[in-house]
């Protein structure tokens, strides 16, 4: 019998929360093979763990072979204990009119926090993945303050971009969505961020060489994938929730999948010119489970460098807005 892995979710009664605890339970994210616990961490108000009490409550009536147990807690000290995986979800969202680095002065605290919690009572192969935005910064926040975790154990997720982007390449070329591979999201989870479309590939062949409109892939596809977060809290009044639960299912299960080409924000290192010190959406390839290697020397264009650019600019703003909170 395998032994249970212990997964932490922070903001479980939130809205992403509610899509996401359920698909982790079904086997979804890591395998029918592999048992769960769920270690939920609330925020300690009435509402919040009453809220929380009712979700477990649905999770213990959909009879999930693979959950083991669940730990309901407001203190995140219980929560991240031994946990292997640790999804910062937990944070504010976006409302009309905001931008997410508008989130930075509330949420980033919450990640100094966590951040060091984590490094002193996760597991030892703990990974982290950061949802709550400003997510890429929150990472970087997170990270600062550990001493045992190595930064490339802080992940921020930006696979739900290349997941719109996927989509959107696949409708303009009315193709089908396992037709268009090679997608890479390349820097902020923020308007600024590039979907490097001139290395996507439609049924094989270079996306720019099936979709020729150029002025569409620099202007509106870039602006519907960059803004589509926007596009969603205009249309719902809240921000996307089952999607952005999709795809950290999508980020994790790649995560552990060897072999697997896929988009997360890690720290660059200095790759195609990103300021080394910040957390950035690039292309990596998972070598071995929670283990990856970054895809390098990817061929860049004019237009491209301008797009790498101006996301990395926008890193390094945040970054300095949070400067007193790095450790
Ligand atoms: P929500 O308000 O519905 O839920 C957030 C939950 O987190 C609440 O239950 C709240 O009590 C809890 N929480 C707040 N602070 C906490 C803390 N310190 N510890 C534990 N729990 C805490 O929000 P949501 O729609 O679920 O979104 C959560 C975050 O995810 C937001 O910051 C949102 O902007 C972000 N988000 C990111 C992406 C992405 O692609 N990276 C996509 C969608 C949403
Ligand atoms: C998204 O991209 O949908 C999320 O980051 C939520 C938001 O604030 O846009």
């Amino acid at each position: 019998m395998t032994p249970p892995i212990r997964i932490a979710i922070t903001g479980p009664a939130g809205q992403i929360g509610y899509a996401l605890l359920f698909r982790i339970a079904s086997g979804q994210m890591f395998g029918q093979d592999q048992p769960i616990i769920l270690q939920l961490i609330e925020i300690p108000t009435e509402k919040a763990m009453k809220t929380l009490e009712g979700v477990a409550m649905e999770l213990d009536d959909c009879a999930f072979p693979l959950l083991q147990q669940m730990i309901l807690t407001s203190d995140p000290a219980v929560g991240f204990k031994d946990a292997n995986w640790c999804c910062l979800v937990g944070a504010k969202p976006r409302g009309p009119g905001m931008e997410r680095a508008d989130l930075l002065k509330d949420n980033g605290k919450i990640f100094v926090e966590q951040g060091k919690l984590i490094d002193c009572v996760a597991a030892a192969d703990a990974r982290v993945v950061v949802v709550g935005n400003p997510a890429n910064t929150n990472a970087m926040i997170a990270a600062s303050q550990a001493k045992r975790l190595t930064p490339d154990r802080f992940t921020a997720m930006v696979r739900l971009d290349e997941n719109r982007a996927k989509t959107q390449l696949a409708k303009k070329a009315n193709a089908p969505l396992t037709a268009v591979s090679d997608l890479y999201i390349f820097g902020n989870h923020s308007p600024t961020m590039f979907p490097a479309f001139h290395l996507a590939k439609i049924h094989g062949k270079p996306a720019p060489d099936v979709i020729t409109d150029t002025q569409w892939l620099r202007g509106p596809f870039c602006d519907t994938v960059g803004k589509r977060g926007t596009a969603i809290i205009a249309a719902r009044g809240a921000s996307s929730a089952a999607s952005a639960a999709n795809a950290l299912v999508d980020h994790i299960r790649d995560l552990i999948t060897p072999g697997k080409i896929h988009s997360i924000a890690v720290k660059s290192n200095g790759e195609y010119n990103f300021d080394p010190d910040v957390w950035a959406g690039l292309p990596v390839q998972t070598t071995t489970t929670g283990n990856y290697e970054i895809l390098k020397n990817l061929p860049m264009d004019d237009f491209a460098h301008q797009k790498i650019t101006a996301t990395n600019a926008e890193l390094i703003a945040e970054r300095d807005i949070v400067k007193s909170m790095l450790a």
